[in-house]
C-alpha cells in the first residue's frame, strides 16, 4: 500500500441518508446511510457514492433538493450487504444512467444474511441484485483486499479483528453455510479511509467490524500520523455501557480530532461521545455537508 505521501486536495462529503433529518430540514430521512464524497486530487475529481441507504425515492429527492445530479457519480462503495445500505442501489444505478459503473464491495456480499428476532426477516441483499445491478450499468469490483479508488483514496478491504472488546458484535445476524446456520462475523464488511496532507478521514457504514478494528487497519494501511476525522455510524445500538466507554476511551487514545456519527451509533453511545468529546463531537444528518482542506 503506498498511500504514505498522498493526498487529496479536498473533500467534501454530503449526507444523502442518515436516520434523522436534522432540526428544520427540508430533506427525507430514512434508516440508513448513503453519503456523497467528492475528491479533488491534482489533475482531476471523482464523486463517490457510500452506500445507497434502504431506499432510492429519499435520497434522489435529497440530491434534488440539494442541486446535485446523479450523474456526477463516478463510482459506488457498499459498505455491507445490509438492506439499509444496499436497498437503493438498484433505482440509484438508474438514476446515473450510464454503464461502467464500478461497485467496489467484499466478495462476501451476496451470502444470506437473516435475523431471528424479533422474527426471521431477511436483511442482506434482495434476490438477483447481483444480475439486475449489471443490467443497469454496474460493475462489481469484489475484493477482499484494500482497493485505491483513486489518488489517496481507498477501502479498507476485509477489518482484522484484534480489539478485544469488539470481538462480540452487539447485533446478532446468522448465515446460512453449507445448509448450516451459522452467526455472521460480518466480513464483508469495509469502510473507507482518505489521506490528507495532515491524517486520515474515516468513513464507515454500521462498522460491524468494530469501529477500534476499522480505525486502526486505516491508521496501518496509510501510515498515516493520525486521524483527522471519523465518519459514519459505529453500531454501539444494543452495545453494554462497558463497551461503548471503552469504545470512547479508544477515540481518545487514537486522538480522532473530530467525530461525525449518526444512523446505528444509537443514543446511549452518542451521550457518552458527547460527554467524553465534547465539541469534537457531531450529530449527523441529512443534508449536512463536511469540507475538509488537503
Ligand atoms: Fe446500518
Ligand atoms: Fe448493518
Amino acid at each position: 500500500m503506498a498511500a504514505e505521501k498522498e493526498a487529496v486536495e479536498k473533500v467534501k462529503l454530503t449526507v444523502l441518508a442518515d436516520d434523522y433529518a436534522g432540526y428544520g430540514s427540508r430533506l427525507w430521512a430514512q434508516h440508513g446511510v448513503s453519503y456523497l464524497i467528492e475528491v479533488e486530487r491534482k489533475g482531476g475529481k471523482e464523486t463517490i457514492l457510500f452506500d445507497t441507504g434502504t431506499n432510492a425515492d429519499p435520497i434522489l429527492y435529497n440530491m434534488k433538493t440539494l442541486g446535485i445530479n446523479p450523474s456526477i457519480i463516478d463510482l459506488i462503495v457498499l459498505s455491507h450487504n445490509h438492506y439499509d445500505h444496499t436497498g437503493g442501489l438498484l433505482k440509484l444505478l438508474q438514476a446515473i444512467g450510464r454503464g461502467n459503473i464500478p461497485i467496489i464491495a467484499h466478495p462476501e456480499i451476496f451470502k444470506t444474511s437473516i435475523i431471528l428476532r424479533p422474527k426471521l426477516e431477511v436483511v442482506g441483499l434482495k434476490e438477483n441484485t447481483r444480475e439486475e445491478a449489471e443490467k443497469l450499468g454496474g460493475q462489481w469490483v469484489l475484493s477482499r483486499e484494500p482497493v485505491k479508488l483513486t489518488e489517496a483514496v481507498y477501502t479498507t478491504g476485509e477489518i482484522e479483528r484484534s480489539v478485544d472488546f469488539e470481538r462480540e458484535a452487539p447485533l446478532k445476524v446468522y448465515t446460512v453455510e453449507n445448509g448450516q446456520l451459522k452467526v455472521d462475523l460480518f466480513l464483508d464488511d469495509l469502510s473507507l479511509f482518505i489521506c490528507l496532507k495532515k491524517g486520515i478521514l474515516v468513513v464507515s457504514g454500521c462498522a460491524h467490524a468494530g469501529i477500534i478494528n476499522i480505525l486502526k487497519q486505516s491508521l496501518r494501511l496509510s501510515k498515516a500520523s493520525g486521524i483527522r476525522a471519523v465518519i459514519g455510524g459505529f453500531h454501539l445500538v444494543g452495545a453494554s455501557k462497558k463497551r461503548i466507554e471503552k469504545t470512547v476511551e479508544a477515540f481518545r487514545k487514537l486522538k480522532v480530532e473530530e467525530v461525525y456519527s449518526g444512523h446505528c451509533t444509537g443514543f446511549q453511545a452518542e451521550k457518552i461521545f458527547a460527554e467524553r468529546l465534547g465539541e469534537r463531537f457531531h450529530r449527523l444528518y441529512c443534508g449536512l455537508t463536511l469540507n475538509f482542506e488537503g
